[in-house]
């Protein structure tokens, strides 16, 4: 049994606490989380710096899940090249059969190798998902993908009151302060999901090592980091 915060127990004993199996079989429903009406102003807004910053730009996409930012980034940039560890995503995002020079791969960000230098990397929605203890890794890999100098550009959820990111709403902490949630599947398959809920400070400390100029941007739903890579 997992326990909450205060040792209550909490939920199911089947529960499956693997994030990769949870978007496995979430894919086919993942992208109802654009059609909220709430949070449609900060995708517009998201989408315009993002239009921005990834204009003629080659762009590695990071996690890429369904495609849903690939095309919006393919309309601008001079390439893409989207990776996800879940084959089920990638075959959704390839049915789009996006304009554009846009290619997909299905791959683990701690396992993807090329020889390619990109000008910039978007990450969207994984930051939440990595463990604290596999982050600093994670940036120091995302950084070896962009050219002296280019962009990393990540996007990730705030926790909001009232909302599925409702600080109330973590099932768990573990002993690294890691936080999870219980989700559920149209299936009814039941998933205690890392989801955690990095501040300004945190975020600024984690890409320290890698980028002097931050860009920290608060919306109401969602926290975007841009930066420059410090590496020669
Ligand atoms: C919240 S979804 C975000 C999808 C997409 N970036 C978006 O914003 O719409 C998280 C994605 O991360 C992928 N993922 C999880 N762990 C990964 C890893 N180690 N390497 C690559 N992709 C991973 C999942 O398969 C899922 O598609």
């Amino acid at each position: 049994m997992v326990s909450g915060p205060n040792g209550t127990p909490n939920g199911p004993q089947q529960m499956n606490q693997d994030i990769v199996a949870y978007y496995r079989d979430r894919a086919g429903e993942f992208e109802d989380v654009y059609s909220n009406p709430e949070e449609q102003e900060d995708l517009k807004t998201a989408t315009d710096l993002f239009c921005g910053l990834f204009a003629g730009k080659s762009v590695l996409e990071v996690a890429c899940g369904t495609g849903w930012w690939t095309e919006r980034i393919a309309r601008v940039a001079e390439s893409v090249l989207a990776i996800d560890i879940n084959e089920s995503m990638i075959a959704i995002a390839r049915e789009k059969k996006l304009d554009g020079n846009v290619s997909f791969e299905v791959s683990d960000i701690f396992a993807f190798a090329t020889d390619a230098r990109f000008d910039a990397v978007f990450c969207g929605f994984i930051w939440s998902h990595i463990l604290l203890e596999d982050l600093d890794r994670l940036i120091a890999r995302i950084d070896g993908f962009v050219k002296p100098g280019g962009a990393i550009a990540f996007i990730d959820c705030n926790p909001v009151e009232g909302t599925k990111h409702d600080l109330n709403r973590i099932a768990k902490i573990d002993e690294n302060g890691n936080t999870f949630q219980n989700r559920t599947l149209r299936d009814g398959s039941a998933h205690l999901v890392l989801k955690n809920f990095p501040d300004e400070r945190f975020i600024r400390t984690k890409l320290s090592p890698v980028c002097q100029k931050i860009r920290y941007i608060k919306l109401r739903y969602y926290w975007i980091t841009i930066c420059e890579s410090d590496h020669d």
